[in-house]
């Protein structure tokens, strides 16, 4: 299991382009996200007393109409003053505040989301909505903190941390990697050069569906990305060919390269854990991942190096790596490429979409420079 920070060894890399290398996921430094626990825990409780004291006066003023049972009212602002209060405890202790924060995603998303439904459907006035929406971002933040509390040694890899080994010497690497669409392909290659660059040599081992006609790319129909989709989002495993890896085998390194499926890793990938028999090729080696998506990595990256643990690989290094260009263009330039398997099309939509579909030529960068890192590590 990866524990504590004593073996903890900072290679020296050469600097990425735009610091953190293309759109290699920068991770939100956990600082910030405090931060934003304090101000919610001041907005919460001054809000909430500035209500209950100058409500009438206020409310006048900006044109909302007063409630009708006033008690309501009361009580409102008192589990909203209660809220802020759980807000800052969590500032105070984060640590030992991760079931804090889970009930505060469940009382600010509950508070967001009948909000945003009784202004779309009861007239209820603009005021509550922004109030609504400003529960939501943090219900969305405390989410994002959660799982860094939970997961603090990811957070610390995605920062670019490389740990110890565990002192093995062969210098040779195993790459298990599947790739849909081509992009996590494309980041073995890159990876594999850098793990090159450190002086390993790098065998590549694909996951390989059974169904292969399901799991093919470009799609030959809607129906068939509906059935990889639906299937995704029920987590169905899939089944794929024996991976014949050795008990006995002389790889000081095992990296794994996955890819995020509807907020979860996708399924060739989770079928490597799913089969025990694969544990004894993982079992007491240093191992790595990266994880590709289009932006959302923490839970598949979890998923992985979880599964690695449980299969008793000691984890050195982790990295997540999202697709180029910002929002909402990225979503579109993903659904474009899964509907027309080219980048750039359809013509008509060029301007809403990235001129590249996958990872930035910085975070291909990134990745070989993650390899090398992962061949310099202290063993
Ligand atoms: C069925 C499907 C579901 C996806 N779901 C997500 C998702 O929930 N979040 C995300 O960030 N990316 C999602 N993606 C995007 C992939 O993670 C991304 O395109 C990745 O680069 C694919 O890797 P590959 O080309 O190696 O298959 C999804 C892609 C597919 C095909």
């Amino acid at each position: 299991m990866v524990s504590g920070s004593p073996d903890v060894w900072r290679p020296r890399l050469p600097p990425g382009p735009g610091g953190c290398g293309g759109s290699r996921v920068p991770p939100i430094p956990g600082r910030w996200l405090r931060l934003a626990c304090l101000v919610t825990a001041l907005a919460n409780c001054g809000g909430a007393l500035g209500l209950l004291l100058f409500q009438r006066p206020l409310f006048e003023r900006l044109g909302i109409p007063l409630p009708l049972d006033p008690h309501y009212f009361v009580w409102m602002a008192g589990l909203s003053f209660a809220n802020g209060l759980l807000a800052y405890y969590v500032y105070r202790d984060p640590p030992r505040s991760r079931d804090l924060l889970k009930v505060g995603i469940v009382g600010k998303g509950f508070f967001s989301l009948t909000a945003v439904y009784y202004y779309i459907f009861a007239g209820l006035h603009g005021f509550f909505l922004l109030m609504g929406l400003w529960d939501g971002i943090f219900a969305f933040i405390f989410a994002l903190y959660l799982i860094q509390l939970q997961a603090p040694d990811l957070a610390r890899m995605n920062a670019g941390e490389v740990w110890e080994g565990n002192g093995s010497v062969p210098r040779r690497a195993a790459i298990l990697f599947y790739s849909l669409t081509g992009t996590g392909r494309q980041s073995v290659l890159f990876l594999k050069r850098g793990l090159e660059s450190g002086g390993y040599t790098v065998d590549s081992f694909p996951i390989r569906p059974i169904e292969r006609d399901l799991f093919s790319f470009p799609f030959r129909s809607l129906g068939q990305f509906l059935r990889i989709a639906g299937r995704a989002i029920l987590r169905r495993p899939a089944r794929i060919e024996p991976l014949r890896l050795p008990a006995e085998h002389d790889y000081d390194l095992v990296v794994v390269e996955a890819q995020t499926w509807f907020v979860g890793v996708s399924a060739p990938v989770e079928a490597v854990f799913q089969d025990e028999g694969n544990r004894a090729f993982f079992e007491g080696r240093d191992a790595a991942v990266i994880v590709v998506c289009r932006g959302l990595w923490r839970r598949s990256q979890a998923m992985v190096v979880r599964h690695l643990e449980r299969f008793g690989a000691r984890v050195v290094g982790s990295r997540a790596y999202e697709h180029a260009g910002r929002e909402p263009s990225r979503l579109f330039t993903l659904a474009a490429y899964l509907a027309t398997g080219e980048a750039g099309r359809p013509r008509w939509l060029r301007w809403l979409l990235q001129p590249r579909y996958g990872l930035s030529g910085g975070a291909l960068e990134d990745v070989e420079r993650f390899g090398a890192a992962l061949a310099a590590r202290r063993s």
